[in-house]
């Protein structure tokens, strides 16, 4: 049985949907079962657990083979310490968790997503814990893969759909920065279908994998070819990045932030990929943008 956790997200549901079409045994992790059993209707078992909360985690893991970690916190990138929905709290502490767990179970394989720029020396403090939670991954002593993947995109993304939700109301784009910032795209059923590999095939164990799409597009570029595929004509207004973060300071004060000053720079922030391992050992077709976007917008 694979254990999805986060099952539920923008990742985590499209691995699970890539999974059960694959004919595999699927339970799905997450904080509310009623969530987990109103996003599959059949085929998939809740398991309730929080991986802030490592007592709620052995019962959620019995009998998994294989554990898929796709869980963050609400709202991301925007941190709200007083809920414990942090970096540092759910993708640091949650991932040791659930290794810690998934060990303990007699777990076979641990995947984990992360995401490009992960390194411990990063500036920024989410990309180190990344790091330091693949790290701990790879010396927990099971089987491991870990992938990387650029900026996601598909039918249920915060990003882009919202984006063009603006799009829909106002006649132009708002977008924080230049919109320069060089972008990997890689598509929601992609990167499902390279998760899935990640858990299955043999020859992924103990790899890392950075996952791109087929082309290197600014941001500008992305948001005018989603306005093409959409039939809109609109301009994207940039507004600079500095009153992007003073405005994210201010509102960072309040309990739960709508916006804060790391969040501008989590959006603004360059994500391109090294997918040389990945065409090496899982060689995956990678859907070009435009086509990608046909087929849902
Ligand atoms: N989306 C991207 O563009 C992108 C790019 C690179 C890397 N990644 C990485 O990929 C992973 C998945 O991202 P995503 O965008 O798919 O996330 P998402 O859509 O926000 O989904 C998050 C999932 O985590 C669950 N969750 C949240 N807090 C939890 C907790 N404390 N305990 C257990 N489950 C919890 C949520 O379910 P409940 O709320 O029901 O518990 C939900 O199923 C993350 O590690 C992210 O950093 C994403």
């Amino acid at each position: 049985m694979i254990l999805v956790s986060g099952g539920t997200g923008l990742i985590g549901s499209a691995v699970v949907r890539e999974l059960l079409a694959r004919g595999e045994r699927v339970a799905v992790l997450g904080r509310d079962a009623a969530r987990i059993r109103a996003a599959f209707a059949d085929g998939v078992e809740a398991r309730e657990g929080d991986v802030r909360e490592p007592a709620t985690l052995p019962p959620a893991m019995r009998g998994a083979d294989i554990v898929i970690n796709a869980v963050q916190f609400p709202n991301e990138p925007i941190e709200n310490r007083r809920k414990r929905n942090t970096f540092e709290e759910v993708d640091l502490k949650g991932t040791r968790h659930q290794v810690d767990a998934a060990k303990d179970a007699g777990v076979r394989r641990f995947v984990y997503l992360s995401g490009v720029g992960a390194s411990r020396d990063a500036e920024k403090h989410w990309f180190r814990y990344k790091w330091e939670a693949e790290k701990y991954l790879q010396d927990c002593g099971i089987e491991w893969v870990i992938v990387r993947p650029s900026w996601v995109y598909g039918p249920g993304d915060r990003s882009l759909n919202r984006l063009l939700q603006f799009a829909a109301r106002l006649p132009f784009v708002p977008l924080f920065g230049d919109g320069e910032q060089e972008m990997q795209p890689v598509f929601i059923d992609d990167l499902a279908r390279i998760v899935a590999d990640a858990a299955l095939r043999p020859e992924a164990a103990n790899e890392l994998f950075e996952v791109g799409g087929p082309e290197v597009l600014t941001m500008n570029e992305v948001i005018r070819a989603a306005l093409e595929v959409k039939g809109m004509k609109r301009r994207i207004l940039h507004q600079p990045v500095v009153i992007g973060k003073a405005i994210g300071t201010l509102a960072g004060l309040l309990p739960s932030p709508p916006l804060t000053a790391d969040a501008i720079d989590f959006i603004t922030g360059p994500a391109t990929a090294d997918d040389r391992r990945l065409r090496e050992v899982l060689n995956p077709r990678l859907t070009p943008l435009r086509e990608a976007l046909a087929t849902y917008l």
